[in-house]
């Protein structure tokens, strides 16, 4: 089918800002907290509300700082929603969001952290606190009628920040004039859209036709010209084969990107960029499932023919249906015919215990489209 590809852009800031994409932050709950710290190692841990700006901020900060410290075995960052687990917060004393505390190895004697929320002044904190006297070792001594000499030894983290790649395209005159392309450029906005925009590339991932790019309108004036752009940051929506450009005045959530890039290009993404419960339900097809459902099993050949007809045609169409959908709603037809009527129950519920594994983005996607599907048969 066609579906619209999306260059929405900005320029230099954003490619220097790096961004944490994976959440390598532990979550800790009611449950989990007195298993995870105050044990072998020490813990940072933030006590957030979720709906609170100043949490929300922090946010990609914290996320960048757990994405470092990930391999640093003798060190846990994690974060504890005050909302869901009020227990946990009000034992440790919690009383404005968000708050961070230090927890050493084997203690649950808490130690506040007082500086600026930066990913690199969390690094510096847990880098200082978490250093330990490993051994201390009598030195032999020349002279030993004077006085002792002892060595000791230290262990402890001494993390950086990494700046993570960023997956943004990057967009210069030659790419852009092979495709079509928006843009704007950072300055102080720019720095809080960053680590939204690597969220919506992530999303997106697995969307071939859907392009999230930046253009540096510093280095492209022509470009920046030519398409209007007087202020920054300037965000563009390029629907497939076209070049003028729309302008973006949507919202700047994770969720206002989504939605637009859903409507527009007929995907059906969630922030996390999984499929929703949409992705492939064709709802002009509901009456003729209802009929092949009712049918008899010679009838249902020919209803079989009619979804599969429709099907193909709607494979053209604006209607949210990944290329993909056809085939699958094919092969639960012959299915259906050929296993019968428990069929649609059983094969979901397969579906729905590998969905509750951890496999693959692109499994992930195949078996909730054909759950979805199949729900429609239920
Ligand atoms: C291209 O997009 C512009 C802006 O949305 C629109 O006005 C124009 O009609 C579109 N052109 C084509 C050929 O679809
Ligand atoms: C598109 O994205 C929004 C926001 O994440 C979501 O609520 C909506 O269900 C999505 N649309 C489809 C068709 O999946």
């Amino acid at each position: 089918m066609e579906k619209s590809q999306i260059w929405l852009a900005f320029g230099t800031l954003a490619l220097l800002l790096a961004s944490a994409l994976a959440d390598d932050v532990v979550v800790l709950t009611e449950e989990n907290f007195d298993g995870k710290v105050g044990q072998d190692r020490g813990a940072l841990v933030e006590f957030y509300a979720p709906w609170y700006g100043h949490c929300k901020k922090l946010s990609p900060e914290y996320e960048k700082l757990g994405a470092s410290f990930k391999k640093a075995k003798s060190v846990l960052i994690g974060k504890v929603d005050c909302d869901e687990h009020k227990s946990v917060c009000s034992k440790y004393g919690v009383q404005g969001y968000p708050t961070i505390q230090w927890l050493p190895k084997g203690s649950l004697e808490p130690k506040k952290f007082e500086g600026p929320r930066t990913a690199e002044a969390l690094a510096e904190f847990v880098n200082t606190e978490g250093v330990e006297l490993a051994e201390c070792r009598l030195m032999p001594n020349p002279h030993p009628q004077r006085f002792t000499k002892v060595a000791c030894c230290f262990t402890g983290t001494n993390v950086k920040i990494a700046a993570l790649p960023s997956n943004v395209v990057v967009l210069n005159a030659d790419n852009f004039a092979q495709s079509w392309v928006g843009f704007l450029r950072g300055v102080a906005t720019v720095k809080n859209l960053a680590p939204t925009y690597e969220k919506v590339v992530t999303a997106f991932k697995t969307e071939e036709d859907v392009v999230i790019a930046n253009l540096d309108a510093d280095k492209h004036k022509d470009l920046a010209e030519k398409y209007g752009v007087s202020g920054y940051p300037t965000l563009k929506f390029f629907p497939k084969n076209n070049k003028s450009g729309e302008d973006y005045n949507g919202g700047r959530d994770l969720d206002d990107f989504v939605s637009f890039i859903n409507e527009t290009c007929g995907t059906s993404r969630d922030g996390k960029g999984q499929l929703t419960s949409k992705a492939g339900i064709l709802s002009s097809l509901d009456a003729h499932v209802k009929d092949f459902v009712a049918a008899g099993n010679e009838e249902k050949k020919a209803v079989f023919s009619k979804i599969e007809g429709e099907a193909e045609k709607l494979k053209g169409s604006t209607e949210s249906f990944p290329v993909a959908g056809c085939q699958v709603w094919k092969d639960i037809l012959e299915s259906c015919l050929e296993k019968g009527a428990d069929y649609p129950k059983k094969e979901s519920e397969r579906l729905q215990r590998m969905l509750d594994k951890s496999i693959s983005p692109a499994k992930a996607d195949e078996f909730t489209l054909k759950k979805n599907i199949l729900s429609t048969f239920i």
